[in-house]
Parts: C-alpha cells; sequence; structure tokens
C-alpha cells in the first residue's frame, strides 16, 4: 500500500480492510500539553483517555490473527491504557526507552523522568517474532574474552545477544543528523528493532499517528510495506519530503542511524561484559 493520509485516523479508518495489517506501530500524543499545531496533546485526562480507548478499538481489527501492537507512552497514562489493552490482546513486554537525557538541571521536588513506557502486545500466541534480525553484536573485546573451553564455538557469542527490554537510545536533539521540525520524533534505531522483530518481509505496517513518517522510513529501509495518518498538514509535508530524500538517498538514511547509535553503542554493549567479570566467591 504505502500511503500515509493526511487525515483523522477516526475518519479516515475504514480505508484500512480488517485483518489486514501485520504490526501496528504507534506513538500517539501522550497527554502532556505538547503543541502539535492541533489540540490533540492538550484535552483532559478524562477526554485524553476516553480518545484513545476510542481509536484503540477503531485500530485493532485491522490486526492479522498473528499481528503486534507497540505502543509509545509515558508513565501517566501507561498503567490506565495497558490495563484496557489487556483486555483485549495479551502483553508480552514493556519495554523501557531510556532517552539518555544528559544530567543538567531538572527536577528538584522529584526524580527526573527519563524514559518512555512501551507496550508490546500480541492478538495471539502465534505471533511472528524474528530473534535473530534484532540480534546486538558482541564487542570486539568480550569476544577475545572467550578463551575458557566453554565459551568456544558458542553460536550466540557469533550471532549476538538478543536486546533486553531496556532500550538506551539518545533521544533526537535539536542538533541531531536525523532531527526535522517536530516536537516528538524518535529515533529511526528503535523503531526499526520494531519493525524487524514483530513483521514478515513484504508485510504491512501501520501507524495511526505518523509525525515525521519515521515508522515508514524504517518501513522502506527493511523490506516492508506501510500505511498511516498524520492529520497535520505541514507534518504530512515533512514526511513527504522525508519518503522523497530517503528515496533519491538511502545511505544517507543509513549514516545518520549509524551516528545516532554511535551514541550509545558503549551502553548497549554493558550488559555482555557483565556475564564475563564475575567475581570470585572466595
Ligand atoms: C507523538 S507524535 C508521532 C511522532 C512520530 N512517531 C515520529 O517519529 O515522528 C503524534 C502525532 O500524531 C498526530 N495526531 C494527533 N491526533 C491525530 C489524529 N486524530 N489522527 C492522525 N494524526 C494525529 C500529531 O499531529 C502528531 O504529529
Amino acid at each position: 500500500m504505502n500511503k500515509i493520509f493526511n487525515e483523522d485516523v477516526l475518519l479516515g479508518i475504514d480505508k484500512i480492510e480488517d485483518d489486514s495489517i501485520d504490526l501496528i506501530l504507534t506513538d500517539p500524543p501522550y497527554c502532556l500539553g505538547k503543541d502539535y499545531g492541533n489540540d490533540s496533546d492538550q484535552k483532559s485526562s478524562e477526554e485524553y483517555l476516553k480518545w484513545t480507548y476510542r481509536w484503540i478499538d477503531a485500530v485493532l481489527p485491522k490486526l492479522k490473527k498473528n499481528g503486534s501492537f507497540y505502543i509509545f507512552l509515558s508513565w501517566q497514562y501507561s498503567p490506565e491504557i495497558f490495563v484496557y489493552l489487556k483486555n483485549k490482546l495479551r502483553m508480552v513486554n514493556e519495554i523501557i526507552w531510556d532517552r539518555r537525557v544528559p544530567s543538567m538541571g531538572g527536577s528538584t521536588r522529584k526524580f527526573s523522568s527519563v524514559h518512555d513506557n512501551i507496550g508490546f502486545f500480541v492478538k495471539s500466541n502465534n505471533y511472528y517474532f524474528d530473534i535473530d534480525s534484532i540480534r546486538i553484536p558482541y564487542d570486539e573485546e568480550t569476544k577475545k574474552a572467550r578463551t575458557r573451553s566453554i565459551f568456544v564455538g558458542k553460536k550466540w557469542l557469533e550471532i549476538g545477544y538478543n536486546p533486553k527490554d531496556l532500550w538506551s537510545t539518545s533521544r533526537i536533539h535539536a542538533q541531531a543528523p536525523e532531527r526535522e521540525n517536530h516536537p516528538t520524533q524518535k529515533p529511526l534505531e528503535i523503531i526499526e528493532r520494531m519493525v524487524k522483530a514483530s513483521c514478515p518481509k513484504n508485510g504491512m505496517v501501520f501507524d495511526p499517528f505518523m509525525g515525521t513518517g519515521t515508522t515508514a522510513i524504517a518501513c522502506l529501509a527493511n523490506d516492508k510495506q506501510y500505511v498511516g495518518f498524520e492529520i497535520n498538514k505541514d507534518y504530512h509535508k515533512i514526511i513527504m519530503d522525508r519518503i522523497k530524500k530517503y528515496n533519491n538517498c538511502p545511505t544517507l538514511f543509513q549514516q545518520q542511524s549509524q551516528k545516532q547509535s554511535n551514541l550509545t553503542q558503549d551502553i548497549q554493549s554493558q550488559p555482555c561484559m557483565v556475564f564475563y567479570k564475575r567475581t570470585n566467591p572466595n
């Protein structure tokens, strides 16, 4: 399909067939008062939850029986929304996205909030999940450390480890190479991880709240199809320009994404080092 409608998802939802989507991947307004050129993030708590339940009910029938659903939220409303979704789907993970916010200033009357809560849900136990496509390679130091015979030839050391449910990836800051003119653009790296793991080759990904079209770019870069909505016409134009830019020069996006992921590579390789630094109990 590869289409993004400049329309309210609740008005346009009938354009998508029931049972046709492999992966719904979405990053809706969080109700934190952001300005998206509309009031979608400025509702009262009650209105926000009512609206959220409405769009969830509208999009879920589009998901295939072996499909998956990822939703970005913040701690303020994830408890209510996760409970609502758990009555309809099976919850597989809560992924914590640590945005790698630098320690400067911050709250003085509470702990500074530096994470988003991502819910990963499925429709049935028979869900698609390609772990090998998202393994994280071990660093050279760890590989060298496998001199003990029990590690020699171990497949997992060669193919990398599976990502944990804590994802430490820098947010898109003002000077980031990927940056578009949007207040809550998500890093391509983490959207790509979801798309690779939870959508088969040439499968269909649906994002009801496209923003700058990060989901569409992740699909183009990984042989998946996409469909989505974005209500704001300026953001819709950003998406169209971004897709055009990608189609003209896909390697530019790979380079940008690589630069972004270099910011956090050190952190990502730490868990495997812990494995080797066992302390001697004596
Ligand atoms: C959190 S942002 C998505 C950011 C996106 N993940 C990215 O990486 O750029 C949410 C988007 O939903 C859009 N939106 C809000 N209400 C909508 C609606 N009813 N239908 C379609 N889009 C809507 C907003 O304009 C905003 O751009």
